[in-house]
């Protein structure tokens, strides 16, 4: 058994910290077990996982439901190739047919939301292509994956370092449905919803424009959740151009924000919807691209160029069934919605008592805290630019301090982000939201009188 400073070491010494540089990665905690909303390290010191990881582990850790699936699974039959049917694939399409949006019934499979991603810009280029049309209006504030192509679909700040090496043409930003921060200097609802008008407006002087790209409630960039006539809208614009309309749920898919999949908030059918992380609970790497039939039906008599060793890999997504059952289980039992609430009220306080909060927004169990030196001013404490300049950040240092007394809670230039698992309880919304209210104070200080 490796000692756990020597397996910590090891790890820092021989593989790659992401998204950081390597001179900080020096001593990762030892994760020994996980049960429920906790962790614990080798010396059984636990951590309350107020992100769900990287907003993945919806279900919570240690679900023996999911576990015992992938064990049998692994017993019966790890692997056949894509070109091969059995009985895990064939449940993991049904389970998926009953709870996707209507109308998108075509599944593709991979091993993560960059592939899921892939797979999608490959099927809209190809798609469109006898129409001449392949740009893809993506939104600055957005994640879309870590591969050449995603992170040039990507308007965060992790594709400027991606760039120019990995810049793919034909991929071009759209203003951000960001109200606190208005692109157009405007105010909600006296807007007329210029961040939509500016896309139909754009799609026409573009000329080709193939798909529009949105993450329905912006994950990593800001949990931002657009006015509720934006996505309608979207679908509009989309319908009146012949444009595809794709979204990425690999975050806000799976309960995150209290319903099986963002867009169902809105009622809108997109054209593709992409999709990974809960979909599992985190317990197995999938992927997934799901479309409609219509563009299925244009691979039918054309060549479908695309596929890896590991599409629809049993062991992995005979966890997808497992973990639908227990959304169902969990919904049922009606903890989720009510602790949402209770999550809501308890970040608004927060709002009341501390200045260096600039705004709190969310649904479900998936909210930001966002930073700032001013309230009037909204002058944030980090920028882009100083995550990109590699500069010391406060999300950072107060991310830091809450770790040590005992809460995971992810941090991103200016925000938090809290997305804890759904099987969280108002007692443990209740420690968490105590830890991170002692910890702002530090941020607090700061703030200019
Ligand atoms: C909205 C969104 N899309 C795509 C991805 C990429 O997924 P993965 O990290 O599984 O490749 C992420 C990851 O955080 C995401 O939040």
């Amino acid at each position: 058994m490796t000692k756990p400073e020597e397996g910590a070491r090891l790890l820092a010494s021989h593989t790659y910290g992401t998204w950081r540089p390597q001179k900080g990665w020096k001593k990762p905690l030892f994760i020994t077990k996980a049960e429920g909303v906790y962790l614990y390290d080798d010396r059984d010191k636990s951590y309350l996982d107020f992100s769900s990881q990287l907003m993945c582990s919806n279900l919570g850790h240690g679900n023996k439901a999911i576990i015992e699936a992938i064990c049998k699974q692994a017993r019966e039959l790890p692997y056949v190739f894509p070109g091969f049917a059995c009985e895990a694939k064939a449940r993991a399409v049904n389970s998926l047919l009953e709870v996707m949006p209507q109308g998108l019934n075509q599944f593709f499979f991979s091993t993560s939301g960059t592939e899921a991603n892939e797979a999608a810009l490959k099927i809209i280029r190809q798609y469109m292509d006898p129409r001449r049309k392949y740009k893809i209006i993506s939104r600055y504030r957005s994640y879309h994956g870590s591969t050449a192509a995603s992170i040039a679909l990507t308007g965060g700040p992790r594709r400027w370092f991606a760039e120019p090496v990995n810049k793919i043409p034909g991929v071009i930003f759209a203003p951000d449905a960001y109200c606190y921060r208005c692109p157009f200097g405007l105010k909600y609802p006296d807007c007329s919803l210029q961040c939509a008008e500016y896309v139909d407006y754009m799609i026409k002087e573009e000329g080709n424009v193939a798909a529009i790209l949105v993450e329905p409630i912006v994950g990593t960039n800001g949990i931002i959740v657009p006015p509720n006539e934006y996505l309608p809208r979207l679908r509009e614009i989309a319908d009146k151009n012949e444009v595809l309309l794709v979204v990425d749920e690999v975050m806000s898919g799976w309960f995150r924000t209290g319903k099986w999949f963002a867009v169902e908030h809105w009622g809108d059918t997109p054209d593709i919807l992409t999709t990974a992380k809960g979909c599992t609970g985190a317990y197995a790497p999938v992927g997934i691209t799901a479309t409609t039939s219509e563009i299925r039906d244009f691979f039918e008599e054309r060549f479908f160029s695309h596929g890896h060793t590991y599409t629809m890999h049993p062991l992995v997504i005979s966890a997808i069934p497992a973990a639908i059952e227990e959304y169902k289980k969990l919904m049922a039992t009606g903890l989720p919605q009510r602790v949402s609430e209770h999550l809501r009220k308890r970040l608004l306080v927060l709002m009341d008592n501390h200045e260096c909060i600039g705004d709190v927004r969310g649904l479900g169990h998936f909210w930001a805290v966002e930073l700032v030196k001013d309230r009037k001013t909204k002058e944030p404490f980090n920028t882009k630019a100083d995550k990109a300049a590699l500069k010391p950040l406060m999300v950072s240092k107060l991310s830091a301090d809450m770790l040590n007394r005992g809460l995971y809670m992810a941090g991103w230039y200016n925000h938090f982000i809290i997305a804890p698992p759904l099987i969280i309880t108002e007692e443990e919304v209740d420690k968490g939201v105590e830890i991170f209210d002692e910890v702002l104070t530090i941020a607090d200080k700061e703030v200019k009188r």
